[in-house]
């Protein structure tokens, strides 16, 4: 059992050395009633799930492979934000310790040299009016020395980037606590306190993009996120697109 100093966050970790998806077993929990700040995490995942039904790649120890459920209090809009408020504290906890500019690509990857280092999945369930739970699946690749041939070139891991062998505990307590401290003032507030930082690392500003949605495409140079976190696009034409959602090309 892990002695953290926090107060409801990872107050109650249940730990697999095994298990298809820590997201999976995390809505089981909360359907069942499980405390806010309840954490599940393991050392391997067989059927690690990304965003857009794509798999994460979730090696054996090579990574801290876990899901937290939140209930919150606030509103639908808020909820769609705390992916992004979510990104803020991780990225701010990975500089502090290992003292590198990791960023965030929009909405909510980390990027440290140019590769993505880790990957926030965000589940809700409930109404619009009234959310019944939130599953915030966190990925990241603590240990990876090589990549599997089709992630060589966009994946990477704290190890390969700072050579420095994150100690999994002392990751996961420094988050937990920056979290929840930054969580109190998001209930409140929402993003607007959070979007300043959100944009100090900012991934590809000022870079040309391709932005691949459901139904359509868009093409700009990133400019920044507002505070309600859509991202601000300069179209050719010199027009400005905000967009709530997609995926970024360079
Ligand atoms: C992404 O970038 O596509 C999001 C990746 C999220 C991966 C994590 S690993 C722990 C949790 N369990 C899962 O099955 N997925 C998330």
């Amino acid at each position: 059992k892990a002695n953290l100093s926090t107060q409801w966050l990872g107050k109650e970790i249940i730990y697999f050395s095994e298990v298809d998806s820590t997201q999976r077993v995390a809505h089981e929990l909360a359907k069942n009633g499980v405390p806010h700040g309840t954490v599940v995490i393991t050392d391997e995942q067989t059927e690690g799930k990304g965003r857009l039904g794509r798999t994460w790649f979730s090696e054996k120890g090579k990574g801290i492979w876990m899901s937290f459920i939140l209930r919150p209090s606030f509103a639908y809009h808020q909820a769609l934000q705390i992916t992004l408020f979510t990104s803020v504290v991780l990225a701010n906890t990975l500089k502090k310790l290992y003292q590198r500019n990791f960023l965030i690509k929009w909405p909510n990857d980390i990027y440290i040299n140019g590769k993505k280092v880790s990957g926030i999945l965000t589940e809700m369930h409930g109404e619009q009016d009234q959310i019944h739970y939130m599953i915030i699946g966190i990925g990241i690749n603590t240990h990876q020395i090589t990549f599997p041939e089709n992630l060589k070139e966009i994946a990477t891991s704290i190890q390969q980037e700072t050579g420095y062998i994150p100690k999994r505990i002392e990751l996961i307590q420094h988050f937990f606590t920056e979290f929840e401290q930054d969580y109190s003032r998001f209930e409140g507030e929402g993003f607007m306190p959070f979007y300043k930082q959100y944009n100090d690392a900012l991934y590809g500003k000022g870079r040309r993009i391709q932005l691949k949605q459901v139904n359509q495409q868009i093409e700009g140079t990133i400019m920044c996120i507002d505070s309600n976190g859509y991202l601000i696009l300069q179209e050719d034409d010199g027009k400005e697109a905000k967009v709530v959602s997609g995926d970024i090309f360079f």
